[in-house]
């Protein structure tokens, strides 16, 4: 496999260059800034430059794209849509259009998010692939737009979503509920945390795995892939904290009442995994996933 993966300093983009360092693989990195580890190939650019993307996608003709980069700062897409818009949907499409002119042959895998839906499902159980999208911000409706683009793809395709994914990186340039527990407890600072946010928090090497478990083996449309346990931010911010012996206390529950973010959340967007399962993803429990993290962080 020849891989591009996009994003590549970014909290996916990065687990994914360490999944696939395990595997036979040529791997191509590209982000906005340096390369994440050194000895790897490495371009920096702009995927809004449409110009160098077909440059890259001719220069290295990838037979697998693993796209995860994304403004995926959701308030700021919330109070930038124009921009928001351009880096999720417009980047996607012309890395699509380079795929078609320079590398048809090319598995195509698009990294999206539980935002697509409004957390109010008729039934309140997990998400499955082919429920009903309705997104409540600008993030998760640049995110559908550009699952859309994918959808028009001639080549083969994948839609990958997944949520609130948590870990550590060297190059992050913005952090995760996980870091925000770990830094801020122990720094002694108060965190507020939402327990009116039901999700499936995914530990971003299981999603690494899982994308690259779809790469080799071409599995085709739309896949759930993410944690198998349903939490709250408070919930698992205490499993953390526990886990780190830091205090508990210093964790606030809150509720949308007590705070509105610029950008609205899906109150209950757990996604179910079963699909995936049955591809062999595997992910760790929180518990084990949260000891492996332990060793590094
Ligand atoms: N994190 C979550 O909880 C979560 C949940 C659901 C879905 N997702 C999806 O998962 C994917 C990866 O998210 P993440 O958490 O890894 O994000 P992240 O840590 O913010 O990383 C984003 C990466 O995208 C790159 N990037 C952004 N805009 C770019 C552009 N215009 N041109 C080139 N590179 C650009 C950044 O490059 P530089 O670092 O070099 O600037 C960075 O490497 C995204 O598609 C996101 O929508 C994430």
């Amino acid at each position: 496999m020849r891989v591009l993966i996009t994003g590549s300093r970014g909290l996916v983009g990065y687990h994914v260059i360490q999944a696939l360092l395990q595997r036979q693989a040529a791997i191509f990195s590209t982000s906005r800034g340096e390369a994440p580890l050194s000895g790897i190939w490495h371009r920096s650019l702009d995927l809004t430059d449409q110009a160098a993307v077909h440059e890259l996608i001719r220069a290295i003709r990838p037979t697998v794209v693993i796209h995860s980069a994304a403004m995926a700062l959701v308030d700021a897409c919330q109070e930038n849509p124009p921009l928001c818009w351009h880096h999720n949907v417009n980047a996607t499409r012309y890395l699509l259009e380079a795929l078609v002119e320079n590398a048809p042959e090319a598995h195509f895998i698009f990294v999206s998010t539980d935002f697509v839906y409004d957390g109010f499902p008729a039934v309140e159980r997990p998400y499955v692939e082919g429920d009903y999208e309705a997104p409540l911000s600008v993030y998760g409706a640049s995110k559908l737009a550009a699952e859309a683009w994918v959808r028009t793809y001639p080549g083969t395709w994948t839609i990958v979503r997944t949520a609130l994914v948590y870990g550590w990186a060297p190059t992050l340039s913005r952090d995760n509920v996980f870091l925000r527990v770990i830094n801020r407890l122990s720094r002694g600072e108060v965190l507020e945390l939402f327990t009116d946010q039901v999700r499936t928090p995914t530990w971003a090497m299981d999603l690494a795995e899982g994308l690259v478990l779809i790469a080799v083996e071409r599995a085709q449309g739309l896949y759930h892939v993410a944690g198998g346990e349903v939490e709250t931010p408070y919930s698992f911010g205490q499993k953390v904290a526990r886990l780190w012996g830091l205090p508990t206390t210093l964790l606030r529950p809150i509720t949308a009442r007590d705070f509105q973010p610029p950008a609205p959340r899906p109150p209950y967007s757990p996604l179910s995994i079963e699909k995936a399962r049955s591809l062999g993803y595997r992910p760790h429990s929180t518990e084990e996933a949260l000891q492996k993290l332990r060793q590094v962080v």
